[in-house]
């Protein structure tokens, strides 16, 4: 008698711990995903915390392995909920090895920030077009500020003489999830100090006693596995403008990568390699002798949760299939406003092959509220739950109520409180 050995399921490319389809339900830290829509509302965000930790330590680890002094700093504009700000300040105190510190772009960021733990000196800001009552808040409250203008570099000189900052600079190459989401190139954007203007601004430094630290680029959002030989060109840019700033006698004490690291949404896509991106950076910056930061935001939150919501329209137009759900761009832009591609799994069968293609579409009313087009994906019907993965950063940070659509509420859920071989 031969015995039948069942093969071993294929599992979604989107599987990790804590993201899992069972026995074909999805499951998200532990819980099946439509028992919690079901429980409550839709839309719904959930999160899995320890998502948030793991995303952090692998970080940490790939940056710990280049044997350079770092900081890891987390960019709130991607996410500013209090559930996650405690999870990552749980990971160590200022100075303690794990711990992340704060990147902030206003002054609304730098305060969020101070009421949630953070100290001033684990802060970073880097921000752009900054006004006088901007600084009104910012000089007082102590924080570092990476200037990214020349006038900005006037502004605070002629207010808080003496002052040590840091330079934001334009490396004059970018990389990004695709070329809208660059934001240096060839085309002139409007971050940092180019480095034709860089003597001009060491110049307008010293003028008004200011001390130049930190040399701080961000080469753009979203890139992927494939994006890390862009990035390495903005790094080598700004690894000589570094050498320009060290050469002219600033002494600098840290070189900022900026944030930009992307996750993959498709099946196609593939994950950045930590260490590799690790490599790439001691590799220019390890001559320097100075300390690295980071400052991602995306790639610290974005899988760390999903947004559930309900299918109220299945029908054909025109020879499209649409789905329609109970939820709008206003609650998740990634695809509306970045153009970031959007995954969308059925909760009661989230590994069914997907064997339609449809317009996933939104309750907003406007042409672009959809979140994927011509997209393949597992037969739906009216009435069931779907999750948007990815759904972790920029999407509850950015959503409004326009049209008077609501907000949506979020859960925020631990692996550990799960409890073992339980159903829901
Ligand atoms: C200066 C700076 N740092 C960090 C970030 C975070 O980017 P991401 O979430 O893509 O890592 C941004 C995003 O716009 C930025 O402008």
């Amino acid at each position: 008698m031969t015995a039948t050995i069942p093969s071993p399921r294929i599992r979604a490319w989107w599987e990790r711990p804590g993201l899992e389809a069972v026995d074909g339900r999805l499951r998200i830290a532990g819980r099946d995903a439509e028992a919690l829509a079901r429980a409550g509302t839709t839309p719904l965000y959930v999160y899995d915390l320890e998502r948030v930790r793991e995303n952090a330590g692998a970080l940490h680890a790939a940056l710990d392995g280049t044997g350079l002094a770092h900081r890891l700093r987390f960019a709130l504009k991607a996410n500013r909920e209090p559930a996650v700000l405690a999870t990552l300040r749980g990971l160590g105190g200022p100075g303690e090895p794990g711990s992340v510190g704060i990147d902030a772009c206003s002054p609304g960021e730098v305060t969020h920030a101070l009421a949630h733990g953070w100290r001033a000196d684990e802060i970073s800001f880097t921000g752009t077009n900054v006004s006088e009552r901007d600084l009104d808040v910012l000089l007082p409250a102590g924080v570092h500020l990476n200037l990214d203008a020349i006038s900005q570099l006037e502004r605070v000189g002629r207010r808080a003489p003496g002052t040590t900052v840091g330079l934001r600079v334009n490396p004059s190459a970018g990389a990004g999830y695709h070329d809208g989401l660059a934001y240096s190139g060839e085309r002139p954007t409007k971050f940092g100090i180019y480095a034709d203007r860089l003597d001009e601004a060491v110049a307008v430094a010293r003028r008004h006693d200011l001390t130049i630290d930190t040399l701080h680029f961000h080469a753009g959002s979203g890139w992927l596995g494939d994006g890390l030989p862009a990035f390495e060109v903005a790094l080598a840019s700004a690894t000589a403008m570094a050498r320009r700033l060290l050469q002219l006698g600033c002494p600098l004490a840290e070189v900022n990568v900026g944030g930009g690291l992307g996750r993959p949404a498709r099946e196609h896509e593939r994950p950045i390699d930590l260490d590799a991106y690790a490599a790439v950076i001691r590799r220019h910056l390890g001559p320097l002798g100075v300390a690295v930061a980071l400052e991602p935001g995306d790639h610290m939150v974005k899988d760390t949760a999903i947004l559930l919501g309900e299918v109220v329209t299945v029908e054909e137009r025109g020879g499209t299939t649409f789905v329609g759900l109970d939820l709008g761009w206003n609650v998740l832009c990634g695809y509306f406003i970045y153009r970031f591609a959007q995954e969308v799994v059925v909760c009661r069968a989230a590994d069914a092959p997907r064997t339609q293609r449809v317009t996933v579409a939104g309750h907003i009313n406007e042409a672009g509220d959809v979140f994927a087009e011509d997209y393949p994906m597992a037969p739906v019907r009216e009435g069931d739950i779907v999750a948007l993965l990815n759904a972790g950063g920029y999407e509850q940070a950015m959503s409004t109520d326009h049209c008077l659509r609501p907000t949506a509420p979020a859960l925020f859920l631990e692996r550990s409180d799960a409890g073992a071989g339980r159903a829901d």
